[in-house]
């Protein structure tokens, strides 16, 4: 809920007073460093100008834009939407409605199958449900002569996800093809020849979707987030079907939900086919990633 608009609201130090006490009194956890984000976006000056030309007016458009944009954050959209913009991985990735907000713990993904993978030249990598393309676009600034592709079931996720290749300069690196998890592939000639499939599959299960922030519940796309009653679901399917395209010692690399790694171990071995099962956990003790290879 926004505060009431102030008289003295007509300087960039009273619009950013203003900014706080309304985030605040919103429960925004952060409020002071997001006000200032939040200004400097509306504004069009530097964070540090904020501080410094505190006494400077403001036009009655920019005080428009700038209340508006609080306004809406007031209201738990998230920052990220509002400023259309997260970094992962070190690259800033522009972000919609459309696609999940990129998450840092998402990063050791990326890492893990860096570490794990030694791919040579043409090996085939396959990145599921890729949204706004973070985990794709970042393996494919970092490594080079791979054939990577990437699948969502969202065709506005692909769109965002290729606006964004476009702007790190790596679309053309990427083969982006819409489906239900790994089915598009089952028309391009790579059964028994992928080196590595890595997912950030939905994971949340239906029973925690009411203790969701409102941030996540009500303005993060529904399908990027909700796998089913269980929560694994995804991950289920994931480890029966990649059996068919993974070649002998090709990764399927995953992210697990806290409290997902137990079960989804056991899947594994029920499943069988695989070796080398490994989970890595998150900078919070979490078991956050779970690897494991194709067997002979
Ligand atoms: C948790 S998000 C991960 C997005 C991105 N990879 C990341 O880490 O930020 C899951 C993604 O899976 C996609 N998805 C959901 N169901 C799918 C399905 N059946 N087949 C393929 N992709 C699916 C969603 O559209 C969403 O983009």
């Amino acid at each position: 809920m926004a505060l009431p608009l102030t008289t003295d609201m007509k300087t960039i130090g009273g619009l950013l007073a203003w900014a706080r006490q309304t985030l605040e009194s919103a429960g925004t956890a952060n409020a002071g460093q997001e006000a200032l984000w939040l200004l400097a976006d509306a504004l069009h000056v530097e964070l540090h100008q904020l501080v410094s030309r505190a006494d400077q007016s403001v036009t009655v458009e920019q005080q428009a834009r700038a209340t508006t944009i609080v306004q809406r954050r007031a209201s738990r959209e998230p920052l990220q939407y509002i400023l259309g913009t997260q970094e992962f991985c070190g690259l800033d990735f522009h972000v919609t409605p459309a696609v999940l907000i990129p998450r840092p713990e998402t990063e050791l993904l990326v890492q893990e199958t860096l570490r794990e993978g030694g791919f040579e030249e043409g090996a085939v990598l396959v990145d599921v449900g890729t949204g706004s393309g973070c985990v794709a676009i970042s393996l494919a600034t970092i490594l080079s002569g791979m054939r990577i592709f990437a699948l969502d079931s969202s065709g506005d996720a692909l769109i965002v996800a290729k606006g964004n290749a476009e702007r790190h300069g790596v679309r053309e690196k990427i083969i982006w093809s819409q489906g239900d998890l790994l089915s598009p592939l089952r028309e391009c000639q790579v059964a028994g020849k992928v080196d590595a499939i890595v997912s950030n599959p939905p994971y949340i299960a239906e029973a925690e979707w009411a203790g969701l922030q409102p941030e996540v519940r009500e303005y993060e796309p529904r399908l990027a987030l909700l796998a089913g009653p269980r929560g694994t679901e995804f991950h289920e399917r994931l480890i029966q079907d990649s059996r068919d395209f993974l070649v002998s010692g090709g990764l399927l690399v995953m992210e697990l939900g806290q409290g997902q790694a137990s079960h989804v171990q056991q899947v594994v071995k029920d499943a069988g086919g695989y070796t080398g099962l490994q989970t890595v956990k998150d900078d919070a003790g979490i078991e956050r990633v779970l690897i494991v290879r194709r067997a002979s």
